[in-house]
């Protein structure tokens, strides 16, 4: 599909040039190059992480619990000493909500094969923390570089009523400080908010975060992308467009973003525009006939880079979709949802949470 598209486009380009007619824009045929695709997936490897037995005593009850037996999911990737590090959710079988959320780690020299650490790296503790966290735990973690090398990690914290986004930072990624809430500011403190993804710009293999205008973004929401910004990236404000959050963009009636849109992996900063994967949900009533109701699928939005609240470009079609056993039935039927995009060996590795059950991966070369 996209072959024919880009095929059309230079077809179209050649007889524009032919003519001497100048830069004529067919709308219909969108010169999508900046985007990554396609992504394939890994089907011989795939899912890379499952479900262990591993156990831990919950320093919140002093019980000891399987902290990775239930669901494993939604991992932040990162590259440290030629290792790809996955940074997961893990799910118990215990509490109230379905299980307690912890972050577990594993490591892997060729993106395809993980060894999982035996104990989770950010889980909810008796710390100030506590009141957001416990008992539904700490969700969805996504992680760039701060310039002076410290990871930085976006998660959510879960108390069983209200999602918030955190912070968390790191020198090794096995011992982490908790940071507090992404939105300090008591007014939007019971804000329910999640997924924040950072404007970061490639450096070799690290993800760093990059300012623009003199301020670090940060893409979050999932009902709309909403924007924050920050002046040392430990303290946020959403913006403001009058009296609503200032949003990004929103779902889109017809596709398969129509009930929602929510973050990817941190936004990749270019010079030529910055390139943002989003999850997003289709509508039932109101969404894409190929998918499934209320499928999970993934699209790819392209930003101005010298305003990071200007959307130029963005896809008609997903790039990622359910269709393999593992991300059509779990936890949650019909999902695949990116959180973790690494570049590693000329490509880039992305990975995502299947069915909200298992991970797995997918590869661009470009
Ligand atoms: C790097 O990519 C090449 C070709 O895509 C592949 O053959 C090779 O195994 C990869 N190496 C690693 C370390 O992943
Ligand atoms: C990339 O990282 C190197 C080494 O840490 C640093 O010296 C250089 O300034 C960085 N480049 C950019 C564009 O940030
Ligand atoms: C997507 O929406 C279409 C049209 O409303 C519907 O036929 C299909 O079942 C939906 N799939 C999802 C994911 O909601």
């Amino acid at each position: 599909m996209s072959g024919i598209k880009i095929g059309f486009w230079f077809v179209l380009l050649g007889m524009l040039a032919s003519c001497s007619n100048g830069p004529l824009r067919n709308p219909r045929h969108k010169d999508t190059s900046w985007a990554m695709i396609p992504f394939v997936k890994l089907d011989s490897v795939n899912p890379v992480l499952q479900p262990r037995q591993d156990t831990f005593t919950d320093p919140v009850t002093g019980q000891l619990v399987h902290w990775d037996s239930k669901y494993v999911f939604n991992p932040a990737a990162v590259v440290r000493h030629d290792s790809i590090y996955l940074i997961f959710r893990a799910m118990d079988s215990t509490g109230p909500h379905a299980g307690t959320s912890r972050l577990g780690i594993a490591v892997s020299v060729d993106g395809m094969h993980f060894r999982v650490y035996p104990t989770p790296v950010l889980f909810p503790d008796r710390d100030t923390m506590n009141k957001y966290e416990w008992p539904g735990g700490v969700e969805d973690p996504r992680i760039v570089q701060s310039p002076d090398s410290t990871y930085l990690l976006t998660y959510t914290a879960y108390d069983g009523k209200t999602a918030r986004l955190c912070l968390a930072t790191s020198k090794d990624l096995l011992h982490w400080t908790k940071q507090g809430l992404v939105f300090k500011n008591p007014a939007y403190r019971d804000l329910w908010s999640k997924s924040g993804a950072i404007l970061a710009q490639q450096n070799g293999s690290r993800i760093v975060a990059v300012p623009i205008q003199g301020w670090y973004w940060m893409y979050w929401g999932d009902t709309n992308i909403f924007i924050a910004r920050s002046k040392d990236l430990l303290h946020w404000e959403p913006m403001n467009d009058g009296a609503q959050i200032k949003s990004l963009m929103g779902p889109r009636t017809g596709f398969f973003d129509s009930r929602l849109v929510e973050s990817g992996p941190y936004a990749l900063y270019r010079d030529s525009g910055i390139l943002f994967m989003y999850n997003s949900m289709n509508d039932s009533a109101k969404g894409d006939k190929s998918l499934a109701p209320h499928a999970y699928s993934a699209g790819q939005v392209w930003i101005d880079s010298k305003h990071p609240d200007r959307v130029l470009q963005r896809l008609d079609s997903n790039f990622i979709r359910p269709d393999k056993p593992y991300e059509i039935n779990g936890q949650v039927d019909q999902v695949c949802f990116i959180e973790g995009l690494v570049p590693w060996n000329n490509s880039w590795h992305l990975y995502y949470g299947t069915a909200d059950s298992k991970i797995a991966t997918a590869v661009y070369h470009p």
